[in-house]
């Protein structure tokens, strides 16, 4: 047996035995980080790399210890995040990715992966409904959001990107719902965090257009420049999407740039019965939509589009000798991203489309949100918990009735029963349990919810009431 062939043998054994372990034991057994270390220590000795190397041997046991203490984030007890399961197809392209080493800025390095991210990024751009339009794999929707808040500040301010910001009072406009990248975007390009404008939802986490365009109204007559809208589709608490066809009317009405941050909620395009969440998709200006999350695609995987081909170069093109050589220039992605050396993310988006296909995706996409919609009836029947709104999308917020949620997750988590995590909706700490394994079944949700239910009881009475922020 050759080298190669002994170390690929190797991973695969270490991915059988975690698959396992995640069959047998669905969490991983709490340590605080202290314990943690002190076990690694004794099994694999120290963490931090020693003056001489060592065997390849002991470094694929060292990965296989790590791997096993690891968080189960693709098991069926994991509700704790908008990413979960696993696709084996994508999984696959994940791993090839690795091997290959590709960087994604030129035709001459990406060979064919160039060509694959055109071609996905083309296909996602279609279900927007944008003719014209191009996108970029970004490394997570945060900043693919940066990105598209870029742009839209400079097209606003023509000179910004040359000369930079020359004190000018700005704002873009968000929901209260929206994801916490856009005030740290807002930070980071200059238009300072206190430019966000929080416009008001209603009951169920959605913007309100009549209050988006009173508070654009209400910036103008005060001498602030507005820049940008962006619409949130799938809250990251709620999972609520902003309506975008009346948003787009007050964007084009005041000439503004809308991008939809369809991070969470841009899978929706995918399916038939859901599209309707995103009418009006292709008015918008630019879209995150990330295939880490729904379309169980290992992390990263996140892309922008835009509406309009040439925006990504007009924005973050810059000259490099030494690399853009134009030999494909087309496929030289590097002059329409942030980034330079740019990880290979496209081929197990790719992997995982050619295993699902349009229609298979639509299937999995339904099956999360009716997932959703089943945990939510079943809240409402069992008297001990109270649902906080119906759902839009995947992420089902809830309480437990007189018990702190906080204390909840955290006994479902020490007690490896399960992993969710806590929020905060409308000045109360909720439940926030996210349906994003496709492989997921109405079984899992009531063994969950049994969980849930069984836990609290043995938790003592607590408030749930916060501050609103
Ligand atoms: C609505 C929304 N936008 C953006 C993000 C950030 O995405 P990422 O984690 O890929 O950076 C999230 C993450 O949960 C989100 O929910």
């Amino acid at each position: 047996m050759t080298a190669t062939q002994s170390f690929l043998e190797r991973v695969q054994q270490i991915g059988e035995t975690l698959l396992q372990a995640e069959r047998d034991e669905p969490v991983t057994p709490y340590r605080a980080c202290s314990e943690l270390r002190d076990q690694l220590v004794s099994r694999i000795g120290q963490l931090a790399p020693a003056r001489q190397g060592a065997s390849i041997e002991a470094v694929l046991d060292g990965l296989e210890q790590i791997a096993l203490c690891t968080p189960r984030t693709g098991s069926r007890r994991f509700f704790n995040q908008l990413f979960s399961g696993r696709t084996e197809a994508a999984a696959a392209g994940e791993m090839i990715a690795a091997l290959l080493n590709t960087s994604m800025y030129t035709y001459k390095v990406a060979g064919p992966h160039a060509l694959i991210e055109t071609v996905l990024t083309q296909h996602m751009a279609r279900f927007v409904g944008y003719e014209h339009g191009e996108g970029i794999f970004s490394p997570g929707g945060s900043l693919a959001n940066l990105a598209a808040m870029i742009m839209a500040r400079n097209e606003a301010l023509p000179n910004v990107r040359e000369h930079g910001l020359d004190g000018q009072r700005l704002a873009v406009y968000a929901s209260g719902e929206c994801h916490y990248s856009i005030r740290k975007n807002a930070g980071m390009i200059g238009l300072g965090r206190q430019s966000v404008r929080w416009v008001e939802v209603d009951d169920r986490g959605r913007m309100m257009p009549e209050a988006l365009d009173a508070a654009i109204a209400a910036d103008r007559q005060r001498g602030v420049r507005p820049v940008a809208i962006i619409a949130t589709a799938g809250t990251t608490v709620l999972g609520a999407f902003d309506p975008i066809e009346p948003i787009a009317d007050v964007a084009e009405r005041h000439g503004l740039w809308l991008h939809v941050d369809g991070a969470l909620g841009g899978s929706a395009l995918l399916t038939e019965r859901h599209r309707h969440l995103v009418a009006g998709a292709a008015r918008a200006d630019s879209w995150t939509w990330d295939a880490h999350k729904l379309m169980g695609v290992p992390l990263s995987s996140s892309v922008l589009l835009v509406r309009e081909r040439g925006m990504l170069e007009k924005h973050f093109s810059e000259a490099a000798a030494y690399l853009f050589h134009n030999d494909e220039a087309a496929f030289d992605h590097g002059t329409r991203s942030i980034q330079c050396g740019r990880r290979n993310d496209a081929l197990k988006l790719w992997a995982a489309w050619k295993f699902y296909g349009d229609e298979g995706y639509a299937r999995r996409i339904d099956h999360l949100f009716d997932l959703a919609r089943y945990a939510a009836d079943e809240i409402e029947r069992r008297p001990g918990l109270v649902l906080t709104c119906r759902p839009e999308s995947i992420t089902v917020c809830f309480e437990a009735v007189g018990k702190p949620s906080d204390a909840i997750c955290q006994s479902l988590w020490r007690e490896q029963r399960a992993m969710v995590g806590h929020a905060e909706v409308r000045g109360r700490r909720i439940i926030r349990m996210a349906c994003a394994n496709g492989e997921m079944t109405r079984e899992d949700v009531d063994a969950f919810l049994d969980t849930v239910e069984e836990v609290a009881a043995g938790i003592p009475d607590g408030d749930n009431a916060v501050e609103r922020r």
